[in-house]
């Protein structure tokens, strides 16, 4: 059976307080949570998230990373970086990134190639703008933004896939999920075009606008394995209650 994951996107939010805060939470009262989970924080926070987490079985990841490998790039964070801090994976092609920091499919290839590289899994955030559905163009998008990373990184080292239409991050507007199913057979077809069977075992995440009241419905369709949660994974006990949306 393919695995169940969770990730909590907590973009540029957090404090050290706050984070211990929600750690402690969360970790007080995830005893029955039977899925994969996992954080991404800002880079800053990272160190102090490995610790915090540290035999927890919750892992740590980073919301996007370098496409370059070192040198002088001033500001940049590299792969290699992460993996030393004990980051296991790491969201690229988040569509914040793509459209407010102009990381485009060939940008989003890299990273995930040097993600992989050096033992980090990537999580690769593919998804249609408004206007892209509206003119029935989702499928060839996400088409165009899955091939780029998967001609550079085979199937067993992929993270995860996470499916989030644009006009349902942050916006309280959610995929219903029969929308979210069909784009994610649609991605699972895409994957076993290029990996055959090992297709069957990638987690294809939804994210945009989950809450603890719509997951269960979503993750209840055959090809939806979890969620990306940004918003909601802020409070520890929103983002457990995603957690346990899981009927299947
Ligand atoms: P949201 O964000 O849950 O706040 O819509 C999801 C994401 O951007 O990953």
């Amino acid at each position: 059976m393919r695995e169940q994951i969770v990730i909590a996107n907590w973009k540029m939010n957090g404090s050290t307080e706050a984070n211990r805060l929600w750690v402690e939470k969360f970790l007080a009262l995830c005893g029955d949570l039977t899925c994969r989970t996992a954080v991404c924080a800002p880079f800053v926070y990272l160190p102090q998230m490995t610790a915090l987490l540290k035999g927890s079985g919750i892992e740590v990841g980073a919301e996007t990373v370098s496409t370059r490998a070192e040198g002088a790039f001033t500001g940049e964070v590299s792969a290699t970086m992460l993996a030393d801090i004990g980051v296991t994976l790491a969201l690229v092609g988040h569509s914040e990134r793509r459209t407010l920091w102009g990381e485009d499919d060939e940008a989003v290839a890299l990273q995930a190639e040097r993600l992989v590289a050096t033992g980090i899994k990537p999580v690769v955030c593919v998804g249609e703008t408004l206007e892209e559905r509206q003119a029935n163009q989702t499928e060839a998008v996400v088409l165009r933004q899955l091939r780029a990373v998967l001609e550079r990184v085979p199937a067993d080292k992929l993270g995860a896939v996470a499916y989030e239409p644009v006009w349902a991050i942050g916006t309280g507007k959610t995929a219903s999920a029969e929308q979210a199913q069909e784009i994610h057979a649609y991605i699972r077809q895409v994957l076993a075009a290029k990996f055959g069977a090992a297709a069957q075992e990638t987690a294809i995440l939804y994210g945009g606008s989950c809450k603890p009241s719509n997951a269960a419905e979503i993750f209840a369709k055959e090809d939806v394995d979890g969620g990306l949660i940004g918003g909601a994974a802020l409070k520890a006990e929103d983002f457990l209650g995603i957690g346990k949306g899981f009927a299947k």
